[in-house]
């Protein structure tokens, strides 16, 4: 099976290297991918296009012949590249442009909700200031503002100051068409559960715990996420199937019944709390970093299942298979992350954190840069091998994963690794797959 991966993030790095993994003799896949990541182009051939030009894909997906487009991000979703695909009659993993509103617009994902009888904070969707001080009033602190649109992660604030949380919203607003999404404070432990759907089926993946603030004890402005873990050894047995019935399966239903089937993954953010599951957020493609330890966990052939959901065929397959072992991933961030990042510094150590039994790296944002000898560019030299040198190019640099019989061992692994990467500026948390003890008590 011919795979065109679009996207490459380390997300798409994670993707990759799961389908090369859990690849079978029956039905070897083989992978086209998108330039640009040095650690994810090894894993396939790598080919130049735009992820958000719908035709650019097309032109990829039919000039290689690909049995299978798979979308990593949500942007080329939001932008149509599912639905340009689709229409050259090529099976897509990721929804259609109008199935991406669950993740592209926060109210239409409540809307949705509501319909559905999926329980979710109560929100008002505002667009004006007074509109925001009324839903102010109405919750009480800790204040809830969500941009409406898509902000890879950081539309959010969540500050008891009200003040904090009503410059976000003006801020919000004064943009064009601004809208923003004032809702009531969720408490409790935040799980992700990821959920393949074909339009009807959904089979739930592992759940696995994103930690969302820049700085330990979950301090700081929110992220993309700094880290991750799966299992959740805290989380009671039934939760994954009272999350499908109560949530994944109602919201598929409910985008069919309203012609815009969803195919792909539906992402489901929830908080637990004490009054039961809610969901925070859906996201409509796997999340960065949980997917990379969610995958690292899968046994079964992760090509068969992508293209079983592309093609409505969900239910023909096995439930997939888990490793018990557990994995745990901290992302190694640039300096300023999440404002504005200082890059550009050498990467060095990842080889050597590599070589750890149970360690592997998956690069988020690196890139290389040939560092000449100037002698030998004066001589106009040729035939010497370039000094290609890795750098730091994006927010997110690398996640360091690692594996073991539990929690703390994948934990302690994966720090190993940290503990040897080093560049210029980088920070990480120290506190990642750490819960309060007082969760432990939650699982019977
Ligand atoms: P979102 O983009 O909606 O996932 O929000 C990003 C993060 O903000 C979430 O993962 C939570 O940590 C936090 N958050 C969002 N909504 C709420 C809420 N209603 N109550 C508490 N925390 C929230
Ligand atoms: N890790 C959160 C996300 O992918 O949105």
């Amino acid at each position: 099976m011919k795979v065109l991966l679009v996207g490459n993030g380390g997300r798409e790095h994670a993707l990759a290297r799961a389908l090369v993994r859990t690849s079978t003799d029956q039905n070897p896949v083989e992978l086209v991918v998108q330039a640009g990541n040095p650690g994810l182009e090894p894993l396939g051939r790598s080919v130049v296009f735009n992820p958000l030009d719908p035709q650019d894909v097309v032109f990829r997906a039919t000039s290689e012949n690909v049995d299978l487009v798979v979308v990593g991000p949500e942007a080329p979703l939001v932008a149509g590249v599912a639905d340009a695909v689709l229409a050259h009659g090529i099976p897509v993993f990721g929804p259609t442009k109008a199935a991406a509103e669950l993740e592209a617009s926060k109210s239409f994902a409540k809307d949705v909700m509501i319909e559905a009888g999926v329980a979710t904070a109560r929100a008002y969707t505002c667009t004006t200031l007074d509109q925001v001080d009324a839903a102010f009033d109405d919750f009480a602190a800790p204040f809830v503002v969500k941009d409406d649109a898509l902000a890879a992660g950081k539309g959010v604030v969540v500050s008891s100051d009200r003040e904090t949380a009503r410059a976000h919203a003006q801020a919000c607003l004064t943009r064009e068409d601004g809208k923003v999404v004032v809702e009531e404070f969720l408490d409790g432990p935040e799980v992700s559960l990821f959920c393949l759907s074909d339009g009807q089926n959904v089979v739930p993946l592992v759940p696995a715990q994103d930690f969302k603030r820049v700085a330990d004890g979950n301090e700081g402005p929110n992220t993309g996420g700094m880290g991750a873990y799966s299992p959740l050894p805290w989380l009671r047995e039934d939760a994954v199937d009272e999350i499908v019935r109560t949530v994944a399966q109602p919201t598929v239903d409910r985008m069919a019944q309203r012609g815009t089937p969803f195919v792909g993954l539906l992402y489901c953010g929830l908080a637990m709390t004490s009054r039961g599951i809610r969901v925070v957020e859906f996201n409509v493609r796997f999340g960065d970093p949980e997917t990379q330890v969610v995958l690292e966990r899968l046994d079964s052939p992760l090509g068969e299942l992508l293209y079983a959901a592309a093609t409505g065929a969900l239910d023909s397959l096995p439930a997939p298979v888990w490793s018990s072992d557990a994995a745990v991933t901290v992302v190694m961030a640039s300096g300023g992350y999440p404002g504005p990042t200082d890059t550009g510094h050498e990467i060095s150590g990842i080889s050597q954190a590599e070589a750890l039994p149970g360690v592997h790296v998956i690069h988020a944002g690196t890139g290389e840069t040939i560092v000449s000898d100037p002698a030998d560019v004066a001589a106009g030299c040729c035939g010497f091998e370039p000094d290609v040198r890795l750098v730091n190019t994006g927010g997110r640099v690398l996640d360091v994963v690692g594996r073991g019989s539990s929690v703390e061992d994948a934990r302690r692994t994966a720090y190993e690794g940290v503990a040897l990467i080093h560049f210029d500026g980088e920070h990480h948390r120290s506190d990642i797959a750490t819960w309060p003890e007082e969760l432990n008590a939650n699982r019977s």
